[in-house]
């Protein structure tokens, strides 16, 4: 993306991994005390390994309303050509430029978004709009976990077990009209929780996505709520993302708070900020390289496996149509 680093590897640095076997560590001695759960009225204690512990640091293990809707059974239409990513190295570079550029310190930094209450607000063309809190929509709308590759326009890719809403099922709970064309992501703006919203005010926040209202009907786009049979953990999104495995990970917006259902093209974070860089569509193309990144490999996280990057990351079969 613009103004940030080169990745120099895509495996996991040693002084990650460390914290994350002591964040574990840390549920465990907290299930001890049968705390989980409530540890947001804990101040600060010490654990076994000595360092100071308070609720911020195991705010992603709180349990939220919808924590008991998950597992839910896979939809097995979506299958995989490869191996699932780790789910800690998944957890632990991660793009959320709210936070840092930093991909590795993400995960620490998310914690201390707040994600309850959480609204979602949808309006424009629609005759059923309103302000949804999101854990009435989890219970009010069917889930379903899928495996799906993820591609990002960086070149480094995954293959994870997402959980979510089939958005096509939130289209008919919001009725569209006809004049509805596009959707309209916006994320938060808390710059007291994010600190990268703080310390870069050069990006246009809060961060804004689009997509067509067909690509939104398309089978595949989730309203994504959980990834590895859990709710999303703050760095991938949470309480709730879009996931279009077809495009660039960039398009797939994390923690929105807003959809509007609009006439036209709406503007895009990215597409803003770099044009040249990022266009609207971004369906991942093998043959159109990025100024930056040719786009015809890819590099599995964790693994380093290089892999020839598929016509739209593998989905030709469920969105072709789309772009006749
Ligand atoms: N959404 C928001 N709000 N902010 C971001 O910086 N980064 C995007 C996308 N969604 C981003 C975002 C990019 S570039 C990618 S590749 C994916 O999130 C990464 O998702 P992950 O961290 O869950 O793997």
């Amino acid at each position: 993306m613009v103004l940030i680093k080169a990745p120099k590897s895509w495996e996991i640095s040693e002084n990650l991994v460390t914290p994350e076997h002591i964040f574990f560590n840390r549920r465990k001695f907290f299930k001890r005390l049968g705390v989980l759960g409530i540890g947001a009225g804990i101040l600060g204690c010490i654990d076994k390994n000595g360092k100071q512990v308070n609720a911020e640091t195991i705010k992603t293990l709180i349990k939220t309303p919808s924590s008991e809707l998950f597992p839910k059974p896979q939809n097995t239409k979506f299958v995989l050509d490869r191996p699932l990513t780790d789910e800690k190295i998944a957890a632990t570079y991660n793009n959320f430029y709210e936070f840092t550029t930093d991909k590795e310190k993400v995960w620490e930094l998310a914690k201390n978004l707040k994600t309850r209450p959480w609204t979602v607000e949808v309006s424009g063309e629609i005759r059923k709009g309103g302000t949804f809190g999101i854990d009435d929509l989890m219970k009010k709308l069917p889930m379903e976990e899928r495996l799906y590759r993820h591609r990002c326009v960086e070149a480094w890719a995954m293959a994870v077990p997402w959980t979510g809403i089939p958005m096509s099922e939130f289209l008919k709970m919001v009725e569209p009209t006809e004049k509805a064309k596009f959707l309209k992501f916006t994320g938060f703006f808390k710059p007291l929780e994010a600190e990268g919203q703080k310390n870069q005010p050069w990006y246009t926040w809060p961060y804004y996505e689009g997509m067509q209202i067909e690509e939104a009907n398309n089978p595949l786009t989730l309203l994504a709520t959980g990834i590895y049979g859990k709710e999303l953990p703050p760095q991938h999104g949470s309480p709730i993302r879009i996931v279009t495995p077809w495009k660039y990970g960039f398009k797939s917006i994390k923690s929105i708070t807003k959809i509007e259902f609009v006439e036209k093209q709406p503007q895009t974070f990215w597409n803003d900020l770099a044009p040249e860089e990022y266009d609207f569509l971004a369906n991942v193309n093998p043959k159109i390289p990025h100024p930056r990144w040719s786009q015809e490999t890819e590099k599995m996280l964790g693994t380093d496996e290089k892999r020839e990057t598929l016509l739209f990351n593998g989905y030709e079969e469920f969105v072709k149509h789309l772009y006749n």
